[in-house]
């Protein structure tokens, strides 16, 4: 069969058509058109997402994006009835004014073509963008060896820890209690003037700062001196350093740009972000004048702060539950800081758990994982015929 999907829940208006083969276990998918048309640069002076003006761009965008994965799949319009079994819309969670976009786009195509719709939990896609991978056609094989998985969704608006016992059966353990991680990630970058979106920037700087602060451990320690118990932490590794040098006025810029690990060890799996952008802002307010050095120390401890909870718990719960497969999704999962300490942390606790994250081009919103998703409700029988379903509405707080 060949569905159709639609994402728009923020600001990415994204198409894709993927034709599915049903084989068993293994289900054989091929990747006929996958578009993403990014709003970012409208957004950008806002310095965050405005949902009227996302909704405004999406219902232009819509039939652009639609003409252009039609030619990419080489279908005409007059053909769609035969050529697409089903469309895979996101219903949410998201901006319900960005939403409402694509479903309006699916229920008039719905009316002028009877193609059935399938609404899509945008979580769930991001689950299933680990699938694709280089090129054009991709498997997912459902064994019961890849049981119980655990999935670490973390984005714009949300941070989760869910279990998966099987496709499709979810339960959640953990979320934020307040701001989502990428959400701090974003207000942190405006405090340090960094531009929209500010997770890549943030990780920019970050990566900066990690590499002077491993020419500074070459020049002062001693090889051998700084062991994996010194803490996960670069800053505590750093004071260290410092300690061993004789840079007193160094050592206390650096103290004081030491940031919390919120939750880090309370006995749940929730999170907290907000405490942590607030000592952020307090930081800055009490430093007064920002250098760019002090941007990037700053930027740098805020990551190692946000990842090393995320990491922690995450393992945590890798060993309560038994997990066989972690999976990172959501925009954060493209943060490259996350992904080596999550792969290190696994590796030094001798755990078994595989671990994955989506390829570069499918971390962010796109409608491939919308596609992926919405076969397996498909599947589930959970389709609806008519656009007039009242099925077919936006959720912005949409769960799993
Ligand atoms: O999943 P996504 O594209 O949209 C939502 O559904 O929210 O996630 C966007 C979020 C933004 O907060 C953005 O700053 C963050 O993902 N992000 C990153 C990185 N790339 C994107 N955060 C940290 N490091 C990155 N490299
Ligand atoms: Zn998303």
């Amino acid at each position: 069969m060949k569905i159709l999907a639609i994402e728009t829940s923020c600001d990415e208006t994204a198409m894709a058509i993927v034709e599915v083969k049903n084989r068993g276990k293994k289900t054989d998918f091929k990747i006929l058109a996958n578009e993403v048309s990014s709003q970012i640069e409208v957004h950008k002076e806002y310095g965050g997402v405005f949902p009227a003006l996302a909704k405004r761009e999406h219902i232009k965008n819509l039939p652009l994006v639609f003409a252009k994965v039609l030619n990419e799949a080489k279908t005409k319009e007059v053909n769609i009835k035969k050529e697409i079994n089903a469309i895979a819309v996101t219903t949410g969670p998201g901006l319900e004014p960005a939403l409402w976009t694509g479903i309006v786009f699916a229920k008039d195509l719905n009316k002028k073509y009877k193609i059935p719709i399938i609404p899509v939990n945008h979580m769930e896609g991001h689950i299933f963008s680990i699938f694709p991978k280089k090129g054009k056609t991709f498997s997912v094989i459902n064994q019961k060896e890849i049981f119980p998985m655990l999935t670490l969704l973390v984005s714009g608006g949300h941070t989760e820890l869910v279990l998966i016992k099987d496709f499709m059966e979810y339960k959640k353990i953990g979320s934020t209690r307040d701001d989502a991680v990428g959400e701090a990630f974003d207000k942190v970058a405006r405090m340090l003037d960094l531009s929209y979106p500010g997770g890549p920037e943030i990780s920019r700087l970050a990566n900066i700062e990690r590499s002077a602060i491993a020419d500074t451990e070459r020049k002062y320690v001693v090889p051998g001196s700084l062991t994996e118990d010194d803490g996960p932490s670069t800053s505590k590794k750093l004071n260290k350093v410092l300690l061993c040098a004789d840079g007193n006025n160094i050592l206390s810029e650096i103290s004081a740009i030491a940031l919390p690990r919120p939750m880090i060890y309370s006995k749940d799996y929730d999170f907290s972000f907000s405490g942590l952008k607030t000592a952020v802002l307090y930081m800055i307010r009490d430093i007064g004048k920002l250098t760019d050095e002090l941007k990037r120390k700053i930027a740098c401890e805020f990551e190692n702060a946000a990842i090393e909870v995320l990491v922690h718990k995450t393992t945590k719960a890798i060993k309560q539950y038994n997990i066989k497969t972690l999976i990172v999704g959501g925009g954060v999962s493209a943060n490259s800081y996350l992904q080596e300490e999550m792969k290190k942390r696994i590796k030094k606790d001798k755990l078994k758990t595989k671990v994955y994250f989506p390829s570069k081009s499918l971390t962010g919103d796109n409608a491939l994982m919308i596609a992926i998703a919405g076969y397996f409700q498909y599947k589930n029988k959970k389709f609806v015929k008519s656009h007039k379903s009242l099925k077919l509405k936006a959720n912005g707080n949409m769960s799993l």
